[in-house]
């Protein structure tokens, strides 16, 4: 189910170059019936005025923790239970470390320490103040903790360098709060597929691979949260089921294929982000081996790829593909889009710096048939966001191609 539109937001203003934008998004806020109250950082109030937020707003803009006239009114703590979303527009690399550390030095970091409705940043800041590792650590724990990150964007900067760290516009920001239920992926089924799998060797071993499935689980959130159905075929991770989303436990190749052959004709879409073994065990022995020979060996033959064989159905869904590469990732993953019949492929490079398996952050190069586009190193849950964006792109202009 699509999360319900919240009426009444906390609106969180810090101190960057972007400062400026909040006062366009207050607008838009207002024309869409939302009650706002506004609280901005020290640093904020350097950029722009709260005498200015407070005209759009409509109401008084607060700025301090310790004002007792203002305390005397709605105190910080009913402020804080009032909101049915706080919304932090820029969310700067400093604020972000605040709020990862948990502090509470000033109104806004208390605000967020006390509140228990869902957090949103829009994060805007240098692109090297985005990329370091301090603010990409600060941004993942955050996404870990259920905060979610919008953007950033990525292209030209106040500063006159160009990469990721521009706010997202503030339409942007309010399609992706007041989600219209009226989007390409609303209502539609979707299959997920996530996790290693496991090929046993005995009842007691197996083969299995390194995927920790968080990039499947937070594209299974993802869709969820765009009012999508979504089953998400799972193989064994430490992960709890996003809200929202039926899950199927599997193990091994051949029952996530199962479990995906058997739902898959109902299905508007279908990614795969599961790390399917390729190979499991010819014979997997029905006892414990036992050690005694130097040497022992394994006959392994060929998993079926489920990817594949859903893309080659004679209707099949839209599919997304991933490719975890370790050199020439773009040939490889075209080579890759075209072998397998698939939609879309989400590309990344492993074994380097830039992220893959067990991380909490990816890079992505997403490619379709005529177009690519890179999606910025940042933690997984906001990738996956980026990335259903995209699908959403894609998904939408197949189906309005394929109208009557
Ligand atoms: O061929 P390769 O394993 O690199 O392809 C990766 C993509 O194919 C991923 O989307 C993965 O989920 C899917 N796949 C699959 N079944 C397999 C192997 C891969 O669905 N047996």
């Amino acid at each position: 189910m699509p999360p319900p539109r919240p009426t009444r937001i906390l609106l969180g203003v810090s101190g960057g170059i972007a400062a400026y934008k909040a006062a366009e998004l207050i607008r838009l806020l207002r024309a869409e019936g939302v009650e706002l109250r506004v609280v901005m950082t020290a640093a904020a109030q350097a950029f722009i005025t709260p005498l200015s937020l407070q005209a759009l707003a409509g109401g008084e803009v607060r700025c301090d923790l310790l004002d007792p006239r203002a305390e005397a009114g709605m105190d910080h703590i009913e402020l804080a239970r009032w909101a049915e979303l706080v919304l932090v527009v820029p969310a700067t690399a400093d604020l972000m470390a605040r709020l990862a550390a948990g502090l509470a030095d000033d109104l806004l970091t208390t605000l967020i320490l006390a509140t228990t409705a869902p957090v949103v940043l829009a994060p805007a800041m240098n692109h090297r103040m985005w990329r370091h590792p301090a603010t990409q650590h600060n941004a993942a724990l955050l996404a870990a903790r259920g905060v979610r990150l919008l953007g950033p964007a990525e292209g030209d900067q106040a500063c006159g360098e160009s990469g990721p760290g521009r706010l997202l516009e503030p339409a942007e920001i309010l399609a992706r709060i007041l989600r219209r239920p009226q989007g390409p992926l609303a209502g539609r089924r979707a299959l997920v597929t996530a996790g290693p799998t496991r090929e046993p060797i005995d009842p007691v071993r197996y083969l299995s691979n390194r995927s920790s499935g968080r990039m499947g689980y937070a594209v299974a959130a993802a869709l969820a949260g765009r009012g999508s159905r979504v089953v998400l075929v799972s193989g064994p991770t430490a992960l709890g089921p996003p809200a929202g989303v039926e899950r199927i436990a599997v193990e091994t190749a051949l029952e996530m294929q199962a479990a995906v052959l058997e739902r898959v004709a109902t299905c508007d879409l279908f990614v795969g982000a599961a790390a399917v073994a390729d190979y499991r065990v010819a014979d997997p022995a029905p006892e414990k081996l036992k050690k005694g020979a130097a040497e022992l060996g394994l006959r392994l033959v060929r998993n079926p790829d489920i990817l594949g064989e859903v893309a080659a159905l004679a209707r099949p869904p839209f599919t997304l593909g991933f490719a975890a590469e370790t050199e020439r990732l773009e040939e490889h993953a075209r080579a890759k889009l075209a072998a397998k019949g698939v939609d879309m492929i989400a590309a990344n490079r492993v074994g380097g710096e830039t992220g893959g398996f067990e991380r909490e952050e990816n890079a992505l190069l997403v490619l379709w048939r005529g177009g690519r586009r890179v999606l910025p190193l940042c933690p997984k849950p906001l990738l996956a966001e980026s990335l259903v964006d995209l699908l959403e792109e894609r998904f939408g202009a197949q189906a309005a191609s394929q109208d009557p």
